[in-house]
């Protein structure tokens, strides 16, 4: 089959990391019979630079004609001093707005090869770390009002959530769980926040459609310390935009390291958005050194969720397993009596697999 996918390279090691990505779903495509058609555009901190824009009107354009969006990452130090309105992240944000990509899915799973990367204890490791979060990604504080007032000595951001806004994010996580181990988790922050109250009262009436799915409710603080403690009562979090942004990264980390864990942002109709959930990492850009197998595995999710062709999104990921069980690794992942290599040699060694 054919499919038309937009890439968005973006800034820092985006660019590196996509480049292997595309040879990865080349290479699928000629195992598996299949044309990927890439149509480059730009976004970010490299779109300012060229275009005056952190979202060009073409990128939009392109995206909107695309099966679906991958993106590298962007951001730098180089566009940090520009006002809150003109940064490049807003070109993220205004892309999941623009596409309607409500839920975010950010699986953090810890492959076997990996424990020692983790931070965790073995004990508490125990046989592997398999979690989804579900994250609310086109409302809350992050498209709330905002603004500052008395000639900028206060500012406010204002988080507000709808019934509707819930409960089609509630149905995601519910049917997710159903394919999963049929646990929802439900974080918020209900002892304080009159949105978490919405939120839990939506999320428990979404519940009584799936009681073959269990539910809970946890606050967030209590949420982050429960994640390090037993990440085994963790099967699908769902949570809103703010928390989920924060407790993905502290669950990838419990992982091993945020340069493995992909993410696929979807909407109502079928275009979705697959990114690593790492960022641009200016420190290491154009090092070859980036782990470009976040990217890569977000590839493997547009191929399983947008284009439903599991059995290439398989190959992938026993493709990535398989290198790290032959000890290789880039430098993020690196322990000792490993191969150390960098984001092209990692690349190749994933394809020689598929
Ligand atoms: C993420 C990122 C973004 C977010 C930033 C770059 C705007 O941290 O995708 O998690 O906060 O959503
Ligand atoms: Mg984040």
């Amino acid at each position: 089959m054919n499919f038309n996918i937009a890439v968005i390279k973006g800034d820092g090691i985006g660019p590196e990391v996509i480049k292997e990505t595309v040879l990865v779903l080349n290479k699928i495509g000629e195992k598996f019979n299949h044309i990927f058609h890439f149509t480059e555009a730009l976004a970010g901190g490299c779109a300012i630079d060229e275009k005056g824009e952190y979202l060009p009107k073409e990128t939009i354009e392109v995206c909107k004609k695309s099966d679906a969006v991958l993106l590298g990452a962007v951001g730098g130090p180089k566009w940090d001093n520009l006002s809150g309105d003109k940064r490049p992240e807003k070109a993220l944000l205004h892309l999941r707005k623009i596409l309607e990509l409500y839920a975010n899915l950010r699986p953090a799973i810890l492959f076997e090869p990996l424990k020692e990367a983790s931070p965790l204890k073995d004990e508490i490791i125990g046989k592997g770390i398999d979690i989804c979060v579900v994250r609310e990604l086109t409302g809350g504080i992050y498209f709330g009002e905002k603004g500052s007032k008395e000639n900028g000595k206060k500012a406010y951001d204002i988080e507000s959530y709808s019934e509707e806004e819930v409960k089609r994010i509630g149905k995601r996580a519910f049917e997710m769980a159903r394919k999963r181990k049929k646990k929802v988790i439900s974080i918020d922050k209900a002892n304080v926040l009159e949105s978490s109250r919405l939120w839990r009262r939506v999320i428990e009436e979404v519940g009584k459609e799936y009681e073959d799915v269990v539910l809970e409710h946890m606050y967030v603080d209590n949420a982050s310390m429960q994640l390090i403690k037993n990440p085994h009562q963790f099967d699908v979090i769902v949570t809103t935009n703010m928390f989920g942004d924060i407790l993905s990264d502290e669950a990838s980390m419990i992982t091993g390291s945020i340069g493995m864990l992909p993410s696929a942002s979807l909407g109502k109709d079928s275009i979705g958005m697959y990114e690593p959930i790492h960022g641009s990492a200016p420190d290491i850009a154009g090092e070859n050194k980036a782990n470009p197998i976040a990217t890569i595995l977000s590839a493997a999710m547009m191929l399983r969720h947008s284009f439903n062709l599991e059995k290439e999104a398989n190959a992938i990921e026993e493709a990535v397993t398989k290198v790290l069980n032959k000890n290789y690794r880039t430098m993020d992942i690196m322990s000792n009596g490993m191969n150390l290599v960098g984001t092209k040699e990692m690349g190749r060694l994933i394809i020689k697999e598929i």
